[in-house]
């Protein structure tokens, strides 16, 4: 590699479960199709991941940004560092921080993961990791390297090179409802950023909580989920001029871009969860003299290990996506309702599913029959399609546009740009919806709208990628909007 490049990896939600804490059975699968990620492959798919980088001998960093085990035991903090060390011994310098999903919460503290091993039949408790433990069990993989140490939060700084400052903000906060720094880590990461400006170095930073809502509906359902300060955090970014924070935690691969009031801005590069099906992990090249940061995003395409029956490794695993289950879940609902419930345990809400069978049923048919064209009248779009959409539009089924939508949630860049007839039709449906929802002033959709925005608009997040054109790769200069 040029000397004046420096790159490295990042992986996120890597949700890793030990073979120790599981055996086969209802309750591990459950958990799997409750949180949509592989975690019975996790150790297959991280080792993957493992050979790319130590086969990439240009690339010497490897950082995670949390959720590094699923729930905290330790059996699976044992085998993840152990994963960790053959990075070390390959020559890679591997940096860590760590999320809510890393330990179990005591005291105060709002975490609510609880530690414990699968067996046939159900859960039993096993040694977990304690917060205060955190530090010194990972302290090898950044602490012991740092240039700059926020000891209260584990946060740190290291050097990629010279010219190249990381700093991996720990955003723990108190588990739950504020997962940020807390005061005194505030002045530490301003102080951090600022010494950098003065030195004249570029400034990276990484966490686990998204600094910039992924689609603007999630912080108006789920603001707790946001880093706790975004806001503050965004402004800073801005004054300070840092262009890039690296986040995980949405399991989203996305990329969007914050602009401040004094006209600079900044990119927030979620990262999809390691081990959902489509998973990808970011390679980041800085080259220290353009000051251009590229980054690109790299799957898997094979699992040593795991017999994935000639099918490919997104294929295999597609079906803990909530659209690969549905696209099986839907026609059973129809053909056999009580197996549909079994299935459906973990993914939808089944007690009331079966409590309300007739309207389970319907809503169920409802949606295997519904045709594009219906919601082409309700939202009267026939005169915005050309004949040639007007013909597609007769014949087309609405569940498959909404399992691809729902599909591209995760692995990002949806397909409905604003020329296909999908986005038209959908759009003109939510514009109804939008004069129905001013109209009869309900309130309950009309909070989830941020000021000046609407259904139409918000629709558009999910049904293309109308933010930076990928989620997959970019190039953003590090000096500036301008530069
Ligand atoms: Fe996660
Ligand atoms: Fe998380």
């Amino acid at each position: 590699m040029d000397s004046n490049k420096t790159s490295f990896y990042l992986l996120t939600d890597t949700h890793f479960v030990s073979k120790k804490s599981w055996v086969e059975g209802e309750p591990i699968n459950g958990r799997e199709r409750g949180d949509q990620i592989a975690l019975k492959a996790s150790p297959e798919i991280l080792d993957e991941f493992i050979k790319k980088i130590i086969a990439d001998t240009d690339t010497d960093t490897v950082i995670f940004t949390g959720d590094n085990v699923n729930n905290g035991d330790m059996n699976s903090h044992y085998d993840f560092r152990e994963r960790l060390d053959r990075l070390k011994a390959a020559g890679k310098k591997v940096y860590v921080t760590t999320a809510t999903h890393d330990y179990c919460g005591e005291g105060d503290d709002e975490n609510i993961f609880h530690s414990c091993v699968y067996t046939e039949t159900g859960t039993e408790p096993t040694p977990f990791m304690r917060k205060a433990e955190l530090f010194d069990f990972y302290a090898a993989y950044g602490p012991e390297q740092a240039v700059s140490l926020h000891r209260e939060s584990g946060s740190y700084a290291v050097k990629l090179c010279d010219a190249v400052k990381l700093i991996m903000i720990n955003d723990n906060g108190n588990g739950r409802s504020h997962c940020g720094l807390f005061e005194d880590g505030v002045r530490w990461l301003t102080a951090e950023i600022d010494s950098s400006n003065e030195e004249g170095e570029f400034v990276l930073l990484a966490v686990h909580h998204p600094v910039i809502s992924p689609f603007e509906v999630y912080r108006h359902m789920v603001d707790f989920e946001m880093y706790g300060g975004y806001k503050e955090l965004s402004e800073l970014m801005c004054e300070k001029n840092v262009r890039v924070v690296f986040t995980g935690h949405t399991h989203l691969q996305n990329i969007r871009e914050y602009k401040g009031s004094n006209g600079n801005s900044f990119y927030d590069i979620s990262t999809i969860a390691l081990v959902n099906a489509a998973g990808k992990m970011r390679k980041v090249t800085i080259d220290t003299e353009s000051g251009e940061c590229e980054i690109t995003s790299i799957g898997i395409d094979a699992l040593d290990g795991v017999d994935l029956k000639s099918e490919s490794v997104y294929s295999h695993l597609y079906h803990l996506n909530m659209p690969g289950a549905l696209e099986t879940l839907v026609p059973l609902a129809n053909e056999n309702y009580d197996e549909f419930l079994v299935k459906a345990r973990g993914l939808l809400p089944v007690d009331m599913l079966g409590k309300h069978r007739l309207i389970g049923k319907w809503a169920f048919r409802k949606l295997a029959g519904a045709k594009l064209k219906f919601f082409m009248k309700f939202g009267k779009t026939k005169k915005l399609l050309t004949p040639e959409q007007r013909e597609q539009i007769r014949g087309e089924a609405l569940l498959p546009v909404v399992l691809e939508i729902l599909r591209c949630i995760f692995p990002g860049n949806a397909p409905y740009t604003p020329d296909t007839a999908e986005n038209i039709v959908i759009s003109g449906v939510a514009r109804r919806l939008d004069r129905i929802v001013n109209r009869f002033r309900i309130k309950k959709v009309l909070g989830l709208i941020p000021p000046g925005s609407s259904l139409e608009e918000m629709a558009q997040d999910f049904l293309y990628n109308n933010r930076t054109g990928s989620d997959d790769e970019i190039t953003i200069n590090l000096r500036g909007s301008g530069a």
